[in-house]
Formats: C-alpha cells, sequence, structure tokens
C-alpha cells in the first residue's frame, strides 16, 4: 500500500523550525543591542532593555500608597500638588520623604493607616515623583547616543546637554565642525569608507586580470605559478606584521591609507585569483574560441566577455572582502592606529575599563553595523548566486 503522501510544507517542517531559530537567535539580541542604542544613558544604567515599553519605576508603589489620597497623576491635594517640581525638589531622595511622610499633619499621621513604606519603596516612589513633576524625565528614546558617538563625546551627561548649558562640551565646540572630531565615530566612519573602498576594489580588479590571465592565456609554468598563489593562502596574516610594518616604516607607509590597501590587498588576491579564475575558467571555451576568431584581442575579451560573465564571482567576492576590511581590527590597529582610527578602532574605546559608557557603544555598534547590512541588502540577489561561484565546473 501507498503510503498516505505528506503535503511539502509538512515535511520541511524541521528546517522551518530550525531556520526559525536561528533567526530568533540572530534577531532578538541585535533588537536589544538597536532598542538600548535609543534608550537615554540614565535608563541604559539602570534597566534592561525589555523593559522600554513597562510603567517607569515606582509608579506601582506610587499608585499602591499614595495615589489614594494625592490622586493617580498627584494633583488631587491642591497644597501638595506632587507635579510641582519645586515641592519635589525637597524630596529627592528617600530619606527626606520618609521623614516627611512620618511627620503628622494637622496631628494626624500623614498616610493615615496605611504604613509608611520602607527605604527601597521610598526611593522607588522618589525617582517616580521626579518623574511627575518633570525634574531628571528623561525621554523613553533618545538620539542622543548617536549624537555622543558621532562627536565623540565622553563627558558625564549629553553633548547636546552640555552644548546648551555652557555652548562649548569638553573640549568639542558644539558646531558641525565637531563631526571632524578625530575621536567621534564621524569622522571614523569616513576613515573606514576610505580604507574599506580601495581595499575592495583593488583586489578585486587584480584578481581580476590574473584570473583571467591563468584561465586563458598560455604562458610557461601556468599551473606551478597557480598552484603557489593557492597555497599562499595558508600564511597567516598576524605572522606578516612585523616584517611589513618593519618595512612600512622604511617606507614611510605607516599609518598612512596607502599602507593599509596594500596590505589587504597583498592578503585578499590569493583567494579572489583563486575563486575568479575557477569561475573563468569555467565559462564555456567556444564563447573565448570564436570571440578570438572573430578578431578580439585579450584586452576586449576581457572587458567585453569575461568581466561581464563574472558579475555573480565579483559581487560575492567584493562583500566578503569588504565585510572583511569593514569589521577588521588587526590590521587597522596596527598599520593606522590612533592617527586615521576607523570604526572598529573607535568602538573599542568607547567602554571604559570600568565597563561605563556602554550606551555609547550600542549607538557605535550600530552605526558601523549600518552601511554593510545596507550593501548586503542591495546585493542580497548576487550574493546567493555568488556563493555557488567557482563550486561547480562546466
Ligand atoms: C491619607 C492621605 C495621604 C496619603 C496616603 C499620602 N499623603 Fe501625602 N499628603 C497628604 C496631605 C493631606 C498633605 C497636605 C498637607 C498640607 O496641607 O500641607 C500631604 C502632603 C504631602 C507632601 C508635601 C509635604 C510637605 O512637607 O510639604 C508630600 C511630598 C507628600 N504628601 C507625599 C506623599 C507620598 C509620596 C505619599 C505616598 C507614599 C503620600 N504623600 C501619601 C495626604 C496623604
Amino acid at each position: 500500500m501507498k503510503p498516505a503522501k505528506t503535503p511539502r510544507r509538512l515535511r520541511n517542517w524541521p528546517v522551518h523550525v530550525l531556520l526559525i531559530g536561528l533567526c530568533l537567535v540572530w534577531l532578538v539580541p541585535a533588537f536589544g543591542l538597536l532598542v538600548t542604542s535609543f534608550r537615554p544613558f540614565q535608563a541604559v544604567n539602570d534597566s534592561g532593555w525589555w523593559t522600554v515599553l513597562s510603567a517607569p519605576k515606582g509608579q506601582a508603589e506610587y499608585e499602591q500608597n499614595c495615589a489614594a489620597c494625592h490622586g493617580p497623576d498627584g494633583r488631587q491635594i491642591a497644597a501638595a500638588d506632587l507635579t510641582n517640581p519645586e515641592l519635589v525638589q525637597n524630596f529627592r531622595r528617600s530619606f527626606t520623604l520618609i521623614a516627611a511622610l512620618k511627620k503628622d499633619i494637622n496631628d494626624q499621621p500623614h498616610m493615615g493607616t496605611t504604613p509608611v513604606p520602607n527605604e527601597q519603596a521610598a526611593a522607588d516612589i522618589a525617582t517616580y515623583l521626579r518623574r511627575l513633576s518633570g525634574i531628571d524625565a528623561p525621554p523613553r528614546f533618545t538620539v542622543s547616543n548617536y549624537v555622543d558617538a558621532l562627536v565623540g563625546y565622553r563627558g558625564e551627561r549629553t553633548y547636546e546637554a552640555d552644548c546648551a548649558a555652557a555652548e562649548q562640551a569638553l573640549d568639542l565646540n558644539c558646531d558641525a565642525s565637531d563631526l571632524g572630531n578625530p575621536r567621534g565615530m564621524g569622522r571614523a566612519f569616513l576613515n573606514s569608507i576610505l580604507v574599506t573602498l580601495p581595499a575592495t576594489i583593488l583586489p578585486i580588479l587584480f584578481a581580476a586580470f590574473a584570473a583571467y590571465a591563468f584561465a586563458w592565456l598560455h604562458f610557461p609554468m601556468r599551473t606551478w605559478i597557480f598552484a603557489l598563489l593557492v597555497g599562499l593562502q595558508v600564511v597567516p596574516l598576524q605572522m606578516t606584521l612585523i616584517p611589513i610594518s618593519r618595512l612600512y616604516a622604511q617606507l614611510g607607509l605607516n599609518g598612512t591609507f596607502p599602507g593599509i590597501w596594500l596590505f589587504h590587498m597583498g592578503f585578499g588576491l590569493p583567494y579572489a585569483i583563486y575563486l575568479m579564475r575557477n569561475f573563468l575558467g569555467s565559462l564555456p571555451r567556444d564563447l573565448f574560441e570564436s570571440a578570438y576568431i572573430d578578431g578580439a584581442d585579450h584586452w576586449t575579451a576581457f572587458w567585453r566577455l569575461a568581466v561581464p560573465l563574472a558579475i555573480p564571482a565579483v559581487a560575492s567576492l567584493a562583500i566578503f572582502q569588504f565585510l572583511w576590511v569593514w569589521n577588521d581590527l588587526l590590521v587597522a590597529l596596527v598599520f593606522l592606529g590612533g592617527q586615521n582610527p576607523v570604526m572598529t578602532y573607535q568602538i573599542s574605546n568607547m567602554v571604559t575599563s570600568l565597563g561605563g559608557g556602554w550606551h555609547l557603544l550600542t549607538a557605535a555598534a550600530f552605526l558601523s553595523m549600518a552601511l554593510p547590512m545596507i550593501i548586503f541588502f542591495a546585493l542580497q540577489r548576487f550574493f546567493v548566486r555568488g556563493m555557488l561561484a567557482g563550486s561547480v565546473k562546466g
């Protein structure tokens, strides 16, 4: 008897569950990071991002102990309007509040028959009163973490608050020139782009030339040279740091952009050549031969035939090389350092050794994720196709 056919959709359920699980594992922390990056730093320091939509701190305690007389909004007793900042100013701390609650009003206990709240509850209520009265009531969401990270503000408050108060925040000028502050992510973003674009385009361009030569030109020792190049992939990057930085010191390339472009090019080329050669080599031979018979030289065949056909391979290489250079810290640290800091370098400087300042870190991390994500989604079509590039030989 033939077994009943399960619908295709149901047969794949383990795969779907796995995929959804993987997405959640990735999305939940990313979402938490995003939410945190928009929370004011006071809130980041004392509660988790998942509490953003819950009632503000102390509201429950207030409603339980005080709302009966003072009303849900704190305005019910005109003589003691709890939304009045001048009144609440005197009760910022739990002990002053407890003292007031213990004092009799017209020879009656302040709170009537309800017991005076304990220290912790009083502290929470004091926090809530500050929020009610508008003293020190940070908004639920703010962009100030992003602003602070972009201009590189490292003070106790926010760049905006400091600028509003003194028209000068630490060593910043409070105008657009702050975006160029070498300690800020704004400048680092520019540096990252200056490093990454050439370090992505140059290796792929040269790899394409080399790959064409290995695939369609005939010259002595072709396979040997190719094998040598493929073998170069095993050279660990760390091993070359010292020799190359000594060489760069002699050439005056330390701390310069060309230096880091050359380094990334050197380490990007072997794999890029390998992948491109396999891709170009798998294109139909007849295609190139008929082009040569029609009188095309190699230059024309390269630009008119090989490059357009190799777009999927180029795109996937470009994505990988871009991500690698963009996220690289080691090479940037050794060859650029603090002279032209890139985003990864700047992020690593955001948190203090005591773990403070990580509200800035969340914003900085998101800033550095933004461009790769945009590029990934823009090139996603090529990405899937290109992953297979070179894996099948025609
Ligand atoms: C039984 C009713 C009642 C309850 C419960 C109550 N209050 Fe009051 N509270 C009053 C009255 C009445 C006054 C106004 C006294 C006056 O006329 O100055 C007052 C005054 C105050 C004042 C001003 C005191 C001053 O010295 O100026 C503060 C602050 C205050 N309440 C906070 C609270 C808080 C916080 C709670 C909850 C933990 C609370 N109250 C619970 C009745 C109450």
